[in-house]
């Protein structure tokens, strides 16, 4: 059976175009092979983890299927949907180092118009039956969305960060943000006159602001926002590398391993791979998989288009013309 499972591998070298003779290896299959820079696990995810030997992966980062009827999903009984999410979430506490975290990326389960919070639901996986320790409950907040008319318009979701033991790594210098009023100085005490901020810039806190669609130098009246984004591919629900490597460089050294088990176009695999990471994306669709590779070779060659991260969310300055009120509803005033 091992055999079998292994057969459909296929490896690939790829090198840098900066002909520095730099390279990453790529395996692409359905069950984990040692030594890889880069393995694109095409299978069931909770198939593929079980390959994956314990302790071996610093972070698992992923946003799971909703149970939303994706086109990539079905829609399944909630009981059943956290069924199998369990035993996903059991192999992920295996695999994980001592010093590792798990960062769950999760919105709402929506059923007859009522939402289901799945971090909820996850948290009672992950801390109450998996016994792993909570440290952030981060909010990721984006600025455009549904508009709904039953309850208000939904623009969060929520990256629940666990650790294994409380020996955890956490980089706080490495994802360090400018502070807002830099020059600020101690008004009493021995640093009094002092700056009182840290040269290296403040803590970015549990509330990130990370674009869903880049809207900065792009025109504003695109119809279709989505495709906004300078990162964008065909998946639906794609991750923006700039908030992967946030997770990444705050919860991993240099060389440790990044695995997302529901890994989709490979957004966490790059934002590992260009922080020097090694990765494993796991997706069960070969489309996505296929997709992944391609921007992985895009990455390689240099052409790989990606937000980078820090960058200003745009602040409309009103001049703009989806900015202004549209005459229409000038005239609805005056009459
Ligand atoms: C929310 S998307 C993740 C997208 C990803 N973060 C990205 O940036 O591309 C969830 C992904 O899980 C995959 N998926 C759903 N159920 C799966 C399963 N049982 N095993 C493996 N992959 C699965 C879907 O194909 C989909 O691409």
């Amino acid at each position: 059976m091992e055999k079998e499972k292994r057969l459909n591998f296929r490896e690939e070298k790829l090198y840098f175009s900066d002909l520095s003779g730099r390279y990453i290896t790529v395996a692409i299959g359905n069950s984990y092979v040692e030594g890889k820079d880069l393995i694109l696990g095409l299978a069931d995810s909770l198939e593929f983890l079980k390959t994956v030997p314990d302790e071996s992966v610093k972070l698992v980062v992923t946003s799971p299927p909703y149970n939303i009827g994706k086109v990539y999903e079905e829609r399944v009984k909630l009981e059943e949907y956290l069924n199998y999410q369990r035993k996903v979430a059991e192999e992920c506490k295996r695999i994980i180092t001592e010093d590792g975290s798990i960062a769950w990326e999760v919105g709402n389960y929506i059923y007859n118009g009522e939402i289901f919070p799945l971090d909820y639901f996850f948290y009672r996986i992950f801390k109450e039956e998996l016994g792993l320790k909570m440290r952030n409950r981060i909010i990721w907040r984006f600025g455009h969305g549904l508009h709904a008319s039953k309850r208000f318009s939904g623009r969060y979701e929520t990256i629940s960060w666990f650790t294994k033991s409380d020996h955890y790594t956490f980089n706080l210098d490495a994802v360090r943000v400018p502070q807002k009023y830099p020059g600020k100085t101690s008004y009493k005490g021995r640093n009094h006159g002092r700056p009182s901020g840290n040269p290296l810039g403040k803590n970015p806190e549990d509330v990130w602001d990370i674009v869903l669609q880049d809207w900065e130098e792009q025109i504003w009246d695109i119809p279709n926002v989505k495709s906004n984004h300078p990162e964008k591919t065909i998946h639906p629900a794609q991750f923006p590398i700039e908030l992967v490597q946030r997770l990444i460089l705050a919860l991993t050294n240099e060389n440790d391993t990044v695995l997302d088990p529901f890994g989709g176009v490979g957004s966490s695999a790059l934002a590992a791979l260009l922080l020097n990471r090694r990765a494993i994306s796991v997706d069960r669709d070969e489309n996505y998989t296929m997709i992944a590779l391609e921007r992985v070779k895009a990455l390689v060659n240099g052409t790989l288009k990606i937000r980078k991260i820090g960058t200003r969310i745009y602040v409309p300055t009103g001049k703009e013309k989806v900015a202004k009120i549209p005459k229409e509803w000038l005239k609805n005033e005056s009459s």
